[in-house]
């Protein structure tokens, strides 16, 4: 069989005005008589319409539109290949197993696409979306947001670089309206024919000839028929998220109790919680999700926490979304360039202005910083009501309850709610490929297994940033795409490890030991650290003396995912556009029916303390540049 990445459909660069083009490459280095056989008995016996090699390069023909396809293949293209290609043919469209048809899986779908790879994505449940797709039922494991989940991320930040969320969305999407944006970006790249569904991947394994060529034999089992089904891939990308396996923790004497105990992956509404008394373990966004929702239905909520947890709002300051307000370029630099403890110590003092940690027992040992954002708005007001609790970790059960850390007495419930997170797990990777050693792997980049001779197998999605996964995500794919189409090395062992060890350096020392810790990338750095690479990453620099209105925007403003479409691969016309507009698409939601957007025009006495600080920050910058620039001419 001739293999399916040379039979692309008849479309696109293949047709010009003057006709049908076909470039044929030839690699004097590969033998491939048996191919080219392969290929002629293919050709000829297609009947009407089929397709034709897409890219196969070097020389190029071009025949009569009217020439009918079949007498094209065998009175053309058949000769041509024989005569022009005895000695080999090399397929340029590399074949790449997706695996997961989550946001990151249809990303990686749609950034491959653009760099002229053929993906194939394996999807083990019915539906596209991953873990935005909400079931009522616990099925089998898949994850699923509760039937109350929100966006703890705001919309314009955690946006596709290519196409904003539609202006009426609300800044923090329900997961319906995140689920609708996801499968229309699917539907908009024609990613969604890419995708088999009921495909559970079982092995990713190296093909026979993984020494010379890299390749993959990956394994699916149907989830319908129970067949199990093998192919042969160049590359492949995992991309089946970080919150499949659930970790649930087993406490002393466990075994005691009569009611039930459960995790967050399958609690999916609260029905049936009503009047009932309920232990929620965790102060993640799982926990605090879990505690509000809990509470409106439930007698009592108590909030169990080994070490407490900073809750940073949604809704910042001014009622703007909190991460649009604080994720921007300058802090992030005046971060970097103050003193740690000085940068935890105000954002602490911010935090508690609003809601005292320390009244509500909440209050960790660690920095704001040094824990994965816990975001709830709604949990001030609920433990102010009494109706969640806080308490200590759990030490042991009883038959009726739990007895807390630093108390005697016995609490009587009925549920215990554990939202402790996730386990890292590849069950289809040999520890040969990839080991996972308390949640810890060891990925260039969190992408590469640096020990691999191939830079053929990626982890995609498998990164916590201090921001929305999305964006990242998609920077990821990018980078991959353009490794894995031959357009970018990876670089020696040695300096992968380094690199490898300096990033896990970092989690050590900035963030709390716990095993929810190991795969924390902040938003911005890392997303110029891939982008830069791949040539993506804005020139600010530049921008400040060609477009200075652009460039105040992406220093000051929010840092957006449009502004890695300005430059590099693929780069996107309406970015500027986006990243100056994004204010009327993050107020429009809040605007009555017939109402407009209109800017108001702040006068010099409502300048705001952020302006004040930009003000005072940019300052010596401009100075900066006109004594270097300026002064000795
Ligand atoms: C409750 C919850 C809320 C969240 N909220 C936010 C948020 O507000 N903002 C944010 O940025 N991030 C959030 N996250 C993080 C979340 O991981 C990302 O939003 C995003 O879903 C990650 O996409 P993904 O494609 O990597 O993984 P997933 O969405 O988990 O998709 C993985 C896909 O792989 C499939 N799959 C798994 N195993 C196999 C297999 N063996 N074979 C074939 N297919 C397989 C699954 O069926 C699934 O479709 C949240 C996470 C959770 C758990
Ligand atoms: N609305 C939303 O957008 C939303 C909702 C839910 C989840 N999410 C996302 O989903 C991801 C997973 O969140 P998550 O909350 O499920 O998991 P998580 O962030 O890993 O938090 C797990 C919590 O459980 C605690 N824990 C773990 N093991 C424990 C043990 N043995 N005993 C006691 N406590 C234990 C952890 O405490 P330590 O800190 O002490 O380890 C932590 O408080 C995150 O990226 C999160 O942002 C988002």
């Amino acid at each position: 069989m001739v293999p399916s990445c040379l039979l692309p459909t008849m479309q696109g660069s293949c047709f010009n005005e003057s006709g049908l083009g076909l470039e044929i490459l030839c690699d004097s280095k590969t033998n491939s008589t048996d191919y080219l056989n392969m290929l002629s008995e293919h050709i000829s016996s297609l009947q009407g319409s089929f397709s034709y090699p897409k890219k196969l390069a070097l020389s190029m023909v071009t025949i009569p539109r009217s020439t009918e396809h079949n007498s094209f293949s065998q009175l053309i293209l058949l000769p041509l290949l024989t005569a022009t290609c005895e000695a080999s043919i090399m397929p340029v469209c590399k074949r790449v197993a997706v695996i997961g048809a989550g946001p990151c899986g249809l990303g990686t779908v749609k950034n491959f696409k653009d760099e002229g790879l053929e993906p194939v994505c394996f999807e083990r449940t019915g539906h596209l979306g991953g873990l935005w797709r909400y079931h009522d039922e616990d099925m089998d494991g898949v994850a699923s947001v509760m039937k109350t989940t929100i966006i703890n991320t705001s919309k314009e930040l955690g946006a596709c670089s290519e196409c904003p969320p539609p202006a009426e969305y609300p800044n923090y999407m329900h997961h319906t309206l995140m689920y609708q944006y996801i499968k229309f970006l699917a539907e908009k790249s024609d990613s969604v024919r890419h995708v088999k569904f009921h495909h559970e991947t079982k092995s990713i394994e190296k093909a026979d000839d993984y020494e010379k060529t890299g390749r993959w034999k990956v394994t699916c089992k149907n989830t319908q028929t129970g067949e199990l089904v093998s192919d042969i891939f160049d590359c492949v990308c995992v991309c089946i998220g970080h919150h499949v396996y659930p970790n649930e923790p087993v406490f002393p004497r466990q075994e005691e109790f009569e009611g039930k105990v459960m995790h967050t992956h399958s609690l999916k509404k609260v029905d049936g919680f009503e009047d009932l008394r309920v232990v929620v373990v965790g102060v993640g966004n799982s926990g605090m999700d879990a505690a509000v929702e809990l509470s409106a239905v439930a007698k009592k909520v108590y909030l169990s926490s080994r070490r407490g947890a900073w809750v940073l709002p949604r809704v910042g300051p001014r009622g703007h979304p909190f991460d649009a307000v604080f994720v921007r370029r300058y802090l992030h630099l005046m971060q970097h360039l103050l003193p740690y403890n000085l940068v935890c110590y105000v954002s602490e003092k911010q935090i508690n202005e609003r809601f005292n940690h320390d009244l509500y027992n909440l209050k960790p040992k660690h920095r704001i910083w040094s824990q994965h954002p816990t975001v709830s708005d709604t949990l001030p007001i609920k433990l102010l009501s009494g109706t969640v609790v806080t308490r200590g970790g759990i030490k042991h059960f009883t038959k009726k309850g739990v007895v807390f850390e630093g108390e005697q007495e016995e609490t009587e419930v009925d549920v215990v709610v554990l939202a402790t997170g996730y386990k890292i797990k590849f069950p289809f990777l040999a520890d040969d490929i990839l080991q996972v050693v308390d949640n810890k792997v060891r990925l260039y980049k969190f992408i590469y297994p640096p020990d691999l001779p191939h830079p053929t197998l990626a982890i995609l999605g498998l990164v916590q940033p201090s921001g929305p996964g999305f964006p990242v995500g998609e920077m990821q794919c990018r980078w991959t795409a353009r490794i894995m189409s031959g357009k970018m090395d990876l670089p020696s062992k040695e300096e992968m490890n380094a690199d490898i060890d300096k990033k896990l350096e970092f989690i050590r020392k900035r963030f709390v030991d716990s095993p929810r810790h190991t795969l924390q990338v902040d938003f911005i750095s890392y997303q110029d650290e891939l982008g830069e690479q791949i040539g993506a990453k804005p020139n600010l620099l530049k921008l400040a003396f060609t477009d200075p209105k652009l460039f105040w925007a992406i220093f000051t403003g929010p840092s957006l995912p449009y502004q890695y479409r300005l430059q590099g691969p693929h780069p996107w016309p309406g970015a500027r556009d986006a990243i100056l507009t994004y204010k009327e698409r993050v107020v429009t939601p809040l605007q009555r029916p017939g109402q407009k957007y209109g800017r108001r025009n702040r006068g010099l006495l409502s300048l705001s303390t952020g302006f004040l600080i930009k003000l005072l920050f940019i300052l010596p910058i401009l100075w900066l540049f006109y004594s270097l620039f300026f002064t000795n001419v």
